[in-house]
């Protein structure tokens, strides 16, 4: 079946030159099945007629908030979709969307969508390159809504650069690929730690371990690309996730990391413990560098916050905690102990013996034991395909 059949997608079209390639986008969308309302700024209208819109997705097309002394239900409309596509989207509607400006019927609907928002920006090389434009286009991602990148080539004004819009066939494949994903971690909402944390001794030295994050940030990304709403909490990495919407809280120490986890876990379905936290921190601070001296050096260690152990103690019954255990001896035995210790619903063991397993490997093979007393062996897989078996295991738990 076509992905997108049934679909409800809320098609708003703004004024740019490239009107017409929506033309073919309604066309090609209505002929995969889809259902669209086409939505257009009066600028848009000057491109090309509502008329032929409607004609093409055979349904009435909104131009204005008020049209002939009715009302035209944005905030229905809003709720409608099973996506929100503004293409081409102009710089100057970009702004209105990243400042909250609801003057058209465009921007109206954007405010009140509930669903997944892509835009497809179209304009002209320089208008594109301005920082005022990127800069509405990090606001909009840092939303969550998503661009559809624009294409290199002639443009309108007869410049040749960056600034088309995608072609319609592209974005029918972006769209495709959208909806073949499941979306069954819609409407929760997941924490997950990730990284290493550093623990300081002085204002240049720290105590800290090879995480990657890498893990985490995989998990981050398959939950947000099956629908949940994430909060990323991020030790000390160079890796990013790749998903637009991802709440990223970035933390150092252990103990920033524990209140930003305790934070975000109060609002949380589900808590995937990835991070490779410290279990002891320097018992004192230096202010400033400490100087070498004749002889050994000792330095006194205190306990960290267990964030794990924490979350397991509050969680109430819809919540979820889920933990990773990496073991170099008795693996499975130890698991089972820190997942009734740590009282996780799942705990995720990785062994060091395992080749290509644990930190700093874009690799990982893992076990997965949960508290129904199954354990599931996994083969050697990339950190993704990891991640997504974790996902189908904790969907597969709460049933
Ligand atoms: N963890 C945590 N906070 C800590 C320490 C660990 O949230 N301060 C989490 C990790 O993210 C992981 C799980 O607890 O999900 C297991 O961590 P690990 O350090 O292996 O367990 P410990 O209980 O510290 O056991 P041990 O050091 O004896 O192996």
């Amino acid at each position: 079946m076509n992905p997108l059949k049934q679909k409800k997608i809320v098609l708003a079209v703004t004024g740019s030159i490239a009107c017409y390639k929506s033309l073919f986008l309604t066309r090609l969308l209505i002929k995969a099945g889809a259902e669209v309302r086409v939505i257009m700024t009066p600028s848009a209208t000057k491109f090309v007629a509502p008329l032929t819109f409607s004609t093409l997705s055979k349904h009435p097309v909104y131009t204005s908030v008020i049209d002939e002394e009715a009302w035209n239900n944005h905030v229905e409309l809003g709720l409608w979709g099973d996506l929100m596509l503004i293409a081409p989207c102009t710089a100057s509607s970009l702004g209105k969307m990243a400042n909250g400006i609801a003057d058209t019927i465009v921007t109206a609907v954007y405010l009140s969508a509930k669903c997944p928002v892509w835009f497809a920006p179209a304009m002209d090389r320089d208008m594109w390159t301005h920082p005022s434009t990127q800069e509405n286009i990090r606001k909009l991602t840092s939303y969550g809504n998503k661009i559809i990148p624009v294409g290199n080539g002639e443009l309108a004004s007869g410049l040749v650069g960056a600034g088309r819009m995608a072609e319609p066939e592209d974005i029918i494949t972006a769209l495709s690929k959208l909806f073949t994903t499941q979306q069954d971690l819609a409407g929760k909402k997941v924490v997950i730690t990730a990284g290493p944390t550093q623990e300081s001794l002085d204002p240049v030295r720290f105590l800290g371990n090879h995480s990657s994050g890498k893990m985490g940030i995989e998990l981050a990304d398959v939950c947000a690309g099956r629908g949940a709403e994430v909060t990323l909490v991020l030790g000390p990495s160079v890796l990013l996730p790749e998903y637009p919407g991802i709440k990223l809280v970035s933390v150092r120490s252990a103990e920033d990391m524990y209140n930003a986890a305790v934070e975000a876990f109060s609002s949380s379905d589900i808590a995937i413990m990835a991070a490779a936290v410290a279990d002891y921190r320097p018992k004192t601070y230096s202010d400033i560098k400490i100087k070498k001296k004749q002889g050994e050096m000792t330095i006194e260690l205190e306990r960290t916050k267990d964030i794990a152990a924490h979350l397991g103690s509050i969680k109430k019954s819809h919540q979820l905690t889920i933990g990773f255990a990496l073991e170099t001896t008795n693996e499975e035995a130890n698991a089972k102990r820190k997942l009734e210790k740590k009282n996780f619903d799942m705990i995720v063991l990785n062994s060091l013996k395992d080749k290509g397993a644990g930190f700093q490997h874009n690799t990982n093979k893992v076990k997965i034991i949960n508290t129904k007393g199954e354990v599931i062996d996994y083969e050697l897989k990339s950190k993704r395909a990891v991640a997504e078996d974790i996902v189908n295991q904790i969907v597969e738990f709460q049933k």
